[in-house]
């Protein structure tokens, strides 16, 4: 991870965050909410959603793409806030860059090592994620006496995005998906994607409350304001009034976009802009 150049970054410089979509709004809401002080630039790539169908090599460079729009903003640090994206793309990025750039798999897998008891821990993600093996590697880097169980839930994206959070079909779905994960016994469950955390209760509900659910949106909060409070780089004081705190971009969409992020962030995305990010 590079060191942050100080004669460009300031305290008060921005956090690049981006997602394939409107999914990492969960996480922009948990560093919102711990970090309030801090200018957010958000970048969803809604044209080419969703990542967890496609190749690592198309993944990265889309990645690639986006990291290159969000260091125009001189941003002090960038969060990839899809777990698509961090599995598959992470560690290219964080070669060739020379701000820190943190993903959420590492967080969510750190804390599931912890609160694991019975060494059974299921993730729950995209295909992508799933055939990965992110998750179990970082985990098993840190507790070799656990076994993970991954478990793709393709349609949970869609769902999700139809607004479907609390419903019958959902409900039907969890429990097909979820029905294994039960039979073996785990006793945490990551919500390895992005969209999960709003689907949380009918998962909590069809697992049962001996499974503790890890939410990496959550740690990855955390870890962002450890990593800026190491370095001496939260920002002290609210923006100026008149700045613009927070502002978001996509790739295609942007009426759709506002309109879901206002059901998930309760501080009035006011607009998004759209961008051609081909073009980065
Ligand atoms: N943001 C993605 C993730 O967290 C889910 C949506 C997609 O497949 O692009 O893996």
């Amino acid at each position: 991870m590079g060191e942050i150049n100080i004669e460009l970054m300031q305290k008060d410089s921005p956090i690049g965050i981006f997602d394939s979509g409107v999914g990492g709004l969960t996480v922009v809401r948990e560093i919102m909410r711990q970090i309030p002080n801090e200018k957010i630039i958000y970048f969803g790539d809604t044209a080419r959603v969703p990542y967890g169908s496609k190749s690592q090599e198309t993944v990265t460079r889309y990645s690639e793409q986006i990291v290159r729009f969000l260091r125009q903003f001189n941003v002090k640090t960038i969060v990839v806030a899809c777990n698509t994206a961090s599995a598959y793309a992470l560690d290219t990025l964080e070669e060739a860059s020379d701000i820190p750039i943190i993903g959420v798999v590492k967080p969510g897998a750190r804390v599931a090592a912890d609160v694991t008891r019975n060494g059974r821990i299921g993730v729950i993600a995209t295909e992508a994620t799933i055939g990965s093996r992110m998750y179990s590697k970082y985990i098993q880097s840190i507790s070799s006496n656990v076994t993970i169980y991954g478990k793709a839930c393709p349609l949970f994206v869609p769902l999700v995005e139809e607004g479907l959070l609390e419903d019958p079909v959902t409900d039907e779905i969890a429990r097909r998906y979820l029905a294994e994960l039960i039979d073996i016994d785990i006793d945490t469950l990551i919500l390895g994607c992005t969209h999960y955390p709003l689907i949380r209760s009918t998962v909590g509900r069809i697992m049962g409350d001996r499974v503790t659910l890890v939410n990496p949106a959550y740690e990855t909060a955390l870890e962002l304001k450890q990593l800026l409070a190491g370095r001496n780089m939260l920002n002290d004081a609210p923006p100026k009034l008149g700045s613009e705190q927070y502002r978001f971009f996509v790739s295609d969409k942007a009426e759709k976009f506002v309109r879901f992020a206002n059901s998930i962030i309760k501080y009035g995305i006011l607009s998004a802009k759209a961008v051609n990010i081909e073009e980065y």
